[in-house]
């Protein structure tokens, strides 16, 4: 309290039952706005196709490119809107979200407007990535390059100079964009101010995490098939492993070796990859157990991967994700009395209230009575 500028000292003083306080959960990872959801996939998948497999029958990203361009803004907005809510009810108060169900110049920019609306609408904070490299659409399968061009000429400086993305990603993998298209792509997005994240490593290792480490991105996401040599390039360069183990879980692949990459000084933060095919579940305190279990981060490190670190990756590292004077009042109130216990005894909602820049956005306050000790 003595430490408490003076400004402060008369402040109602809030009794959390000696419940757990965390700052507010940033999630760095989510395709947030899509059309449709693919539960068709999932059956098909729990029946023996892969993924790959469901894509190269049409399925997969296709399926909701379809279905997202089928959908007007007004109806995108809405559902995006309502998953942002379940999400802050969860104590998740930051939200990096990307484009990529679109792959057009209309339906890009589509994606991309919903969430600057949303951002200006939802208590929670957006961080918007282009991900226009997200595959190849459908029209352009014989004619990449000239895809590759729009991109380059169109797509990239047009998102850049209405401000609508912050970072732009490209999803590295076969079938996708190769190691050279990505080059290509992000050294344009780079000289247009935007920031680099790649989609690396997720189905086959590619090569994608030493791109990313060359290009100095703030992040390569998935790597669950990192080599040795990806995971020394991107301790040298500092990048951010960003683990998604939630479509791990979902894909039933093998999870991003999380323990051996932090060992190796390498950061690591934990999101969901909430989308409609590979991880449809935004719960990103079930990622940070996941993490825990699959990849041996201890409660500690998942946390801070699901707040400081994963604040790193959307260049929030000075504002979010950190309960510390100077920084945004962004924090929830877990119904846990330790870490330990909330990273362990899964439960569906244990968070009571949510501060959202100093102001309470979830929760009444004045009904949370002491804990209820478990004997
Ligand atoms: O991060 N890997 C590529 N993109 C998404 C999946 C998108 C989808 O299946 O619709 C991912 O897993
Ligand atoms: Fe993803």
């Amino acid at each position: 309290m003595a430490e408490i500028p003076a400004e402060y000292q008369d402040e109602p003083v809030i009794d959390c039952g000696r419940r757990l306080v965390v700052p507010g959960l940033v999630d760095c990872h989510t395709h947030l706005c899509f059309g449709g959801w693919r539960g068709d996939e999932f059956e098909l998948r729990l029946r023996g196709a892969s993924y790959q497999e469901i894509t190269r029958a049409g399925g997969g990203i296709a399926s909701t490119v379809a279905a997202t361009r089928a959908a007007s803004l007004d109806e995108l907005q809405c559902k995006a809107e309502s998953i942002l809510d379940k999400m802050l009810d969860l104590g998740i108060t930051t939200v990096e979200c990307k484009s990529g169900y679109g792959l057009d110049e209309a339906n890009e920019l589509k994606q991309l407007e919903v969430y600057r609306r949303l951002n200006e609408s939802h208590v929670v904070e957006l961080v918007a990535t282009f991900l226009g490299a997200h595959i190849i659409p459908p029209e352009y399968s014989q004619h990449r390059d000239r895809y590759i061009r729009l991109l380059c000429d169109v797509l990239i400086p047009e998102v850049a100079r209405q401000g609508l993305a912050r970072f732009c990603d490209v999803f590295v993998e076969t079938g996708a964009y190769s190691i050279e298209e990505a080059r290509q792509i992000l050294s344009v997005a780079a000289r247009h101010g935007l920031g680099i994240k790649i989609h690396a490593d997720q189905l086959s290792n590619g090569g994608g995490a030493e791109l990313a480490a060359e290009l100095a991105a703030v992040s390569a996401e998935h790597l669950e098939y990192i080599s040795d040599a990806g995971v020394e390039a991107m301790a040298a360069s500092g990048t951010v492993a960003v683990s998604l183990p939630l479509a791990s879980l979902y894909l039933g692949e093998t999870y991003m070796p999380a323990r051996k990459m932090m060992d190796s000084g390498v950061p690591v933060a934990v999101a969901t990859d909430f989308n409609p095919g590979s991880s449809p579940s935004y719960h990103l305190p079930l990622a940070m157990t996941l993490a825990c279990i699959h990849q041996g981060m201890t409660p500690q490190e998942s946390l801070q991967g699901a707040t400081s670190v994963a604040a790193k990756t959307v260049s929030l590292s000075q504002h979010a994700g950190t309960l510390l004077p100077g920084y945004a009042c962004d924090l929830a109130i877990i119904d846990s009395p330790s870490l330990n216990h909330w990273l362990y005894h899964f439960q569906p909602n244990a968070c009571l209230a949510v501060m959202k820049n100093g102001e309470w956005v979830r929760g009444n306050l004045s009904a949370m009575a002491p804990i209820v000790p478990y004997i």
